[in-house]
């Protein structure tokens, strides 16, 4: 059958590019994404790029046009002006730390290595808080937005006790299943063992609703795969969601795929890939030999963690009971996790359409994806939670209008909801916090539309609004913009305190 590009798939294709920034994608990457066929996408690509919205930059990387635009954009108000006026407005002069801060440290660690989230942080970075804050044995220790649960894990291993929400249902299920230290490995290891046995045994079952599955993944991993998943014990017990977190592990290394961070095709598509049952056991052995080895240290072990599947913007804890809250949000206009993980939530069950990914997305802090009818409400310029976003967002809708061809033209409005959903995470932890409390949190700033967005003070200063003592923002790392490679963005770690007499 010839492609042929719908004006929905345009659609589509446009967005992911958008994503992707200044940086370029291959058509290969974008039908990954996108869980559509390679030509098809090729084909609208070609389409897009004859009508001028589109750039093939070589290499068969291509970018959005108004990239190209926004690159030579040079009216953005520079970042130190930004760092001085947070200095003056907020009495707080911008520090650095040192030492790893992104997930990679972990990949290799017991316990974290169960189920690599690309996007969370290092576990070195969480202890150097917990031993920094001082938290007492069996205090509370709050993250947010938990991810695959590297705080609830590091809180536990400090002695204290983790809580945590997080929406993306995978990820909450690695995050309870790597909090729950006391599980029995030898029970572990059989229950697991008996589910692949039941697997060898059974016919193959039906693919999942994604439709580039027959694409990521070849016939005898299809196979297999549908095999495990339905001989794997209903969700709900400890060993039964340690054995379906070992399952979830293998599906990207059993696939086409690859996650570097975004989730695309991998180039060495063609490298010979170990049997799905072979990467299961081996998946099943790391997590029993990490059980065995945290057993030396169970003497200095936390009260077990709370996880809950939860919007963090609703989320309530009680009053003043958490010691310290660490997190690290999603960043403005950042990563689309749903897109991301898609495959593990489609093959787990958590979804079973394209409109239970779209739910799922819809609740999350806005990201670049979010549907349009989600941000009618942040279009205009009021209600701001912070001053500075009046100039950020006019500017962002200046460029967008310029440009006239913008794959969206509610940037701003994006921008104006990330904020907005901050607002309630902030006020709920600092709540949830004792007086004297500290929330630590990951941020990092953006370029949107040629204008500078600094993430990390404006998060500073909103907290600053709702009552907090802003302590510290510290830079942690340097990082290349999306689009413009010559811009250097910064991730930082901002420090508030619930102040102990509260205003
Ligand atoms: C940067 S990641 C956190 C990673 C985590 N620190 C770790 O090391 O694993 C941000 C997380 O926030 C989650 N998230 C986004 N919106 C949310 C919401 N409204 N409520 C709860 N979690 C949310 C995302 O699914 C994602 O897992």
């Amino acid at each position: 059958m010839p492609a042929t590009p719908t004006t929905d798939l345009g659609d589509e294709v446009r967005a992911a590019l958008g994503a992707s920034g200044a940086v370029g994608v291959t058509a290969r990457q974008l039908a990954a994404r996108l869980d559509r066929a390679p030509e098809h996408v090729a084909a609208t690509l070609g389409i897009l790029a004859r009508r001028g919205d589109v750039l093939r930059m070589g290499r068969g990387l291509y970018v959005l046009r108004d990239f190209e635009h926004l690159d030579r954009v040079d009216d953005f108000v520079d970042p130190r002006e930004y760092v001085e006026r947070f200095e003056r407005e907020n009495g707080v002069a911008l520090g650095t730390i040192a030492g790893p801060i992104t997930f990679r440290a972990n990949e290799d660690l017991p316990v974290h290595r169960w189920w690599p989230y690309v996007q969370g942080y290092s576990a070195d970075f969480v202890r150097s808080v917990l031993e920094a804050e001082a938290v007492p044995r069996g205090a509370s220790v709050l993250d947010p937005f938990a991810g695959s649960g590297t705080t609830l894990v590091e809180a536990r291993r400090h002695g204290a006790r983790g809580l945590g929400t997080e929406l993306l249902a995978p990820a909450a299920l690695a995050a309870r299943v790597k909090t729950g230290f006391d599980l029995d490995p030898t029970a572990l290891a059989k229950v697991a063992d008996r589910a692949r046995i039941r697997a060898q045994r059974a016919p193959a079952g039906p693919l999942p609703f994604l439709r580039e599955t027959r694409r990521q993944f070849d016939p005898s991993h299809r196979r297999d795969l549908t095999r495990l998943r339905d001989a794997l014990p209903p969700e709900g017990t400890p060993v039964s969601d340690a054995v379906r977190v070992a399952f979830g592990r293998i599906l990207v290394p059993s696939s086409r795929l690859h996650r570097s961070p975004c989730l695309g095709y991998d180039r060495r598509a063609e490298r010979a890939r170990p049997p799905a049952f072979e990467l299961f056991d081996r998946a099943v052995a790391e997590m029993r030999a990490d059980l065995v080895g945290l057993r030396d240290a169970a003497d200095r072990w936390g009260p077990p963690a709370t996880v809950r599947t939860e919007d963090a913007r609703t989320a309530a804890w009680p009053s003043g009971s958490v010691a310290l809250a660490v997190t690290s949000p999603p960043y403005v206009n950042g990563m689309d996790y749903v897109m991301n993980y898609k495959i593990d939530l489609a093959w787990l069950g958590y979804a079973r359409s394209y409109a239970d990914l779209a739910a799922i997305r819809r609740a999350q802090v806005a990201c670049d994806n979010l549907p349009r009818r989600e941000t009618v409400a942040y279009r205009g310029l009021v209600d701001l939670p912070d001053p500075w976003l009046a100039g950020i967002l006019e500017r962002i809708r200046g460029n967008v209008a310029r440009q006239g061809s913008y794959r969206r033209d509610d940037v701003h409005a994006v921008v104006h909801r990330y904020f907005a959903d901050l607002v309630p995470v902030l006020r709920r932890v600092r709540e949830a916090l004792r007086p004297g409390g500290r929330f630590v949190l990951v941020v990092g700033d953006s370029l949107l539309a040629g204008t500078y967005v600094p993430g990390d003070l404006l998060t500073a200063r909103i907290g600053a609004s709702l009552g907090y003592r802003v302590l510290s923002v510290d830079v942690a790392r340097r990082r290349r913009s999306g689009q413009r490679r010559s811009f250097v963005l910064r991730e930082s770690v901002v420090t508030l305190e619930r102040p102990r007499a509260d205003a």
